[in-house]
């Protein structure tokens, strides 16, 4: 492991190039959850060229790489993640493309926070993603994960993605060659999502202000919005709700270590103070199992669970 450390500190000193590097960077301080171990590399490119000269290094140096979008829908064992994780934060531009009557052309790039399409698209009544209010994270994991909320989803909205598959080589995808499902893209998590055109439909700005303003109300009325949280933890099964079943249970306010299932939406789990990824997966068991015993429905993660157990 150190000797590893050593090795990768080594190439990204002589790497040419542009953006932050951090060694043995802390992920609690990159995840919603505020959880997680070490990354033993943490880099944002600041241009394309970095990016592609970066993917081109980690490749022939066998260094595993995960790709980080805001960190609000994973949770990091304490272990931290093993390689290089990448981060898009510098790759955040909206573009008009081009426009009509009727819709407007976007291009959107994946590092760009959710909130932030969301809020130009109210402040300029474009319609189509109103519904994806109050969803934290970037626009590139919305895409990867599909996300969506109150009948809306991202899919709904893609026109193409441009990605950087395993070689480095930059491609521009129409969205049907991608299948996407319930919080699900066929994706690979090997292809990086650079942005995506998008289209909206041009709409009164009051109305879409309105809609906007509801849904957020309704999240905040039933979701613990401002904790800290990776979103629902479980999957709706089909017809059913996660979050009822989870309250059905008895599991409202369970607690182990300073993890705690919210006692407003029982599928929120709530980092109180030191929470450590070991706690986090202990309490998912136990309230899979006890939901198991009280409907026998076994619950699937919604979140993605990722890293090492030790460092
Ligand atoms: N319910 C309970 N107890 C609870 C939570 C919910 O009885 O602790 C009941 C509610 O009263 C309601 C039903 O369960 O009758 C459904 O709850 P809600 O409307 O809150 O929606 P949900 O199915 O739990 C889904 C998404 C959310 C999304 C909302 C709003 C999933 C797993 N959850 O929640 O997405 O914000 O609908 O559209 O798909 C997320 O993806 O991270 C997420 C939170």
């Amino acid at each position: 492991m150190k000797n590893e450390n050593s090795r990768i500190q080594e190439i990204f000193s002589k790497c040419n190039f542009r953006g932050e590097v951090k060694f043995m960077e802390p992920m609690n301080d990159h995840t919603s959850l505020r959880i997680g171990g070490p990354a033993d590399v943490f880099v944002a490119p600041h241009d394309l060229s970095s990016l592609k000269n970066m993917k081109r290094i980690l490749k022939q140096e066998q260094i595993p790489f995960f790709t980080l979008g805001g960190g609000t829908n994973i949770l990091v064992r304490d272990g931290g993640i093993e390689g290089a994780v990448i981060s898009f934060h510098s790759f955040r531009k909206i573009e008009v493309l081009s426009e009509d009557e009727e819709y407007v052309r976007l291009s959107v790039e994946a590092g760009t926070p959710l909130q932030r399409l969301v809020n130009f698209s109210k402040e300029n009544g474009y319609s189509g993603v109103e519904g994806l209010v109050g969803i934290p994270g970037t626009v590139g994991g919305a895409i990867c994960g599909n996300a969506g909320a109150f009948g809306y989803e991202m899919k709904d909205v893609l026109v193409s993605i441009t990605i950087m598959d395993s070689e480095g080589e930059v491609e521009k995808f129409d969205t049907n060659r991608i299948d996407f499902g319930y919080r699900w893209s066929s994706i690979l998590p090997t292809d990086l999502i650079l942005s995506a055109e998008i289209t909206l439909k041009k709409d009164k700005k009051e109305d879409v202000s309105a809609k906007v303003e509801d849904f957020l109300k309704r999240k905040r009325e039933k979701q613990p919005l401002s904790e800290p949280s990776a979103g629902c933890v479980f999957k709706n099964p089909p017809g059913l709700s996660a979050g009822r079943l989870i309250d059905e249970s008895g599991c409202k306010g369970m607690r182990i270590g300073d993890v705690e299932v919210s006692t407003l939406h029982a599928n929120f789990f709530i980092n109180r103070g030191k929470a450590t990824a070991s706690d986090f997966i202990r309490l998912m068991e136990e309230v899979t199992y006890r939901v198991k015993e009280k409907s026998g429905v076994i619950l699937e993660p919604e979140i993605k669970i990722v890293g090492r157990n030790e460092v």
